[in-house]
């Protein structure tokens, strides 16, 4: 399709998600002034709070349209003490529901230090780190391993006796992100912070577990198809301080699901915080961006998230539709995006709380876009 009015479906969810997404939802719309916006914003209500009101995660209605929407932009999911019966997250088929039905196969998320951010990390020789040590994409297999709904407890008499949890790596799932995974870092140029290499790291428990170890397999078959990237490996445990310790060693990560779970939020110290930390859930039909940081009830409802994580799904859903329509408009509307967030952040403008400042989030969105109006489209 091309031309006007791609539809992207908008589902705020619970807790602080509502109000970073209508932050975002803000700053889109000021990208179009003076324009047709080439999308439009739908958005629909579901979640653990709806769950909670309406007994079920969203309408079938809402299902309906995240399936037939060109992207899909969500908030985030989870309420304390809101379960299903049978444990599940409650407004589980937003997030889990998606990942898995639309086969969002790769969740990418992007660690990038910005100029003007400050993290919480000392850094070696008591330096703290610069931005230009912070430079990775982590891609985390996101339909199977741990995730896999293959689960269960046996219960006799009054009491549980086991509990189980099946980590399923399949051929596919493993190829595929992978594959996705090569790719990324043969495109990146400016490759690894330390030595401008084109590195891609494995991270698994190759040592102990048999599907790491097909994982890795699949990485080195994969990977001969790729001489342009190094290869680079890592066990799990070593790189959780590794990654902390020399995180300019790293371009692009690629790891299986519940690794890829801990380790992009450990990851996100390195970028100041969950508040900047974005995640884009890619298939080959479908796409859906969010903030990683989910719905923060201690925050919810104060209007003093950081948005800047929202921020940034909207760059990658931006240029992710414009790469799929082959719609120059969107990619022109991701940079200019880009530059109002690295500009705000590089002046220290829009500090929220987490970061030691007194911005709210409606006036970290607003700085950025004061300065979207202020540099021509
Ligand atoms: C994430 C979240 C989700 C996950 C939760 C909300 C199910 O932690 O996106 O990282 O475990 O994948
Ligand atoms: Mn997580």
């Amino acid at each position: 399709m091309n031309g006007s009015g791609y539809r992207v479906v908008v589902l705020p969810g619970d807790g602080v998600g509502p109000e970073v997404v209508h932050a975002g939802c803000r700053v889109l719309d000021a990208l179009a002034e003076g324009d047709v916006a080439p999308w439009r914003l739908e958005e629909h209500a579901g979640g653990a709070e709806y769950y909670r009101d309406h007994g079920r995660d969203w309408e079938p209605e809402t299902e309906a349209a995240a399936h037939q929407a060109d992207a899909i932009l969500l908030g985030a999911v989870g309420w304390p003490g809101v379960t299903k019966p049978n444990g599940d997250l409650a407004g589980g088929s937003l997030v889990l529901g998606l990942r898995r039905d639309l086969d969002l196969f790769a969740n990418v998320r992007p660690c990038r230090l910005y100029p003007g951010v400050v993290h919480r990390i000392s850094g070696r020789h008591g330096q703290v780190w610069s931005p230009e040590n912070v430079d990775m994409v982590l891609v985390r297999e996101n339909t199977e391993g741990l995730y896999t709904p293959a689960r269960g407890r046996l219960d006799r008499g009054e009491q549980t006796e086991v509990a189980v949890d099946t980590r399923l790596i399949t051929r596919k799932g493993a190829e595929r992100v992978v594959r996705f995974a090569f790719e990324l870092a043969r495109g990146r140029n400016s490759g690894a912070p330390e030595d401008h290499v084109r590195r891609l790291t494995c991270v698994d428990k190759s040592n102990v577990l048999e599907g790491c170890r097909f994982f890795r397999e699949t990485f080195d078959r994969v990977g001969a198809e790729y001489p342009e990237v190094a290869r680079d490996y890592a066990y799990v445990d070593a790189f959780a301080q590794w990654l902390v310790r020399n995180p300019e060693h790293y371009n692009v990560v690629v790891t299986t699901n519940m690794m890829g779970d801990i380790v992009t939020d450990l990851a996100a110290v390195l970028q100041g915080g969950m508040g900047f930390a974005a995640g884009a859930n890619i298939g080959r039909e479908h796409a859906m961006f969010e903030p990683v940081h989910g719905s923060a009830p201690k925050h919810a409802g104060k209007n003093e998230a950081n948005p800047f994580a929202t921020l940034q799904a909207i760059e990658m859903l931006l240029r992710w539709l414009g790469a799929r329509k082959q719609d120059g408009r969107l990619i022109r509307q991701a940079d200019r995006l880009s530059h109002a967030v690295t500009d705000t952040l590089k002046g220290g403008k829009a500090r929220t709380y987490d970061q030691g400042g007194t911005a709210t989030t409606t006036d970290a969105a607003e700085r950025v876009i004061e300065t979207i109006r202020a540099e021509p489209a």
